[in-house]
């Protein structure tokens, strides 16, 4: 890893990373884990950074560990939401990245609700860009944590069978897992509804299946999608009763995949419409890691995006 070095990098979608890159961050990542375990979580990594996390969409996971990781590692991180800021008046996204900009920070976190929007605050503004999910667009964070939860389990990512399931059309968080999955060697099957399915996916070497039963069969892990009404238009999406009918998963249809079959889901979980209450909370379940993981993973970025790694 020696002559890779991500400093000053922003980081929009995991498509711009190549495998070894992606592989450098998860190294970094288990680094970082290891910190999290210890007693006194404080050090000194990014001492004198400042960092703004600008919401422009509800977040629970995502924000939280954006703000916790960069206060463990010594940064100064200050949060802002749309409805808690001069966003409420009509501020711009542009008026407000310049005055956050102005402030000399070193890294903006943003989500917002339009694709491309983490893109076009790189373009005009200095700090560092990290992206918490633009639209349907790309959750960068949330694909890597999702690859370091399953090597972790896994002991390895290429030639795993990974089902996804759900709303595949809506989903970042399938987007910027197809991007780095398929980098990192893994076999992606996807199953969906018809109309939740973006076309052209087979042309990238990912299998698509109409059942779920198909896609989860013998998998190594499955990662089950929120059903993300809130983004869907009139028409696409059958009723909740229907959808957990025929993509829910269940205890019985998991008996389909591999024994230690792991299971994740990015959260918030619709508990009885795309995933059972008893998967969610059963031993192959690595929900509640995926979000400890989610800290670890936010370390690495900082700490490879502010300082390129070498007070680690
Ligand atoms: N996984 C995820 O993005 O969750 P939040 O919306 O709670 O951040």
């Amino acid at each position: 890893m020696g002559d890779i070095s991500l400093k000053s990098r922003d980081c929009i979608g995991l498509a711009d990373f190549s495998a070894e890159e992606i592989r450098y961050i998860l190294n970094t990542a288990k680094d970082m884990k290891n910190k999290l375990h210890q007693d006194v979580k404080k050090f000194d990594i990014l001492r004198g950074k400042s960092i703004v996390t600008l919401f422009y969409e509800p977040s629970t996971r995502t924000r939280t560990s954006f703000e916790l990781a960069g206060k463990y590692l010594g940064a100064d991180v200050v949060n802002i939401t749309s409805s808690s800021s001069s966003i409420v008046k009509g501020e711009s996204l542009r008026d407000t990245l310049y005055t956050i900009s102005a402030m000399n920070v070193d890294a903006i976190v943003m989500r917002h609700k339009a694709e491309g929007a983490a893109a076009y605050a790189a373009k005009v503004v200095d700090p560092v860009i990290i992206n918490a999910g633009d639209g349907a667009h790309a959750h960068p964070s949330q694909g890597l944590l999702n690859l370091f939860t399953i090597e972790e389990h896994k002991g390895k990512l290429a030639g795993l069978k990974v089902a996804i399931i759900g709303d595949i059309l809506h989903s970042r968080v399938a987007r910027s897992d197809i991007a780095a999955m398929t980098k990192m060697g893994i076999e992606l099957h996807l199953a969906g509804p018809k109309t939740l399915m973006p076309r052209f996916l087979e042309e990238q070497g990912i299998f698509v299946h109409d059942r779920i039963e198909d896609a989860i069969k013998d998998a190594d892990v499955i990662e089950v999608l929120r059903i993300q009404l809130e983004r869907m238009k009139g028409g696409l999406f059958p009723t909740t009763r229907e959808y957990a009918r025929i993509f829910g998963l269940n205890a019985d249809r998991l008996k389909l995949a591999k024994d230690d079959v792991l299971v994740l889901h990015p959260g918030p979980m619709n508990k009885g419409w795309e995933i059972s209450n008893e998967v969610a909370y059963s031993l192959n379940s690595a929900i509640q890691e995926e979000v400890e993981n989610g800290v670890a993973v936010r370390m690495a970025l900082y700490t490879l995006l502010l300082t390129g790694g070498e007070n680690k």
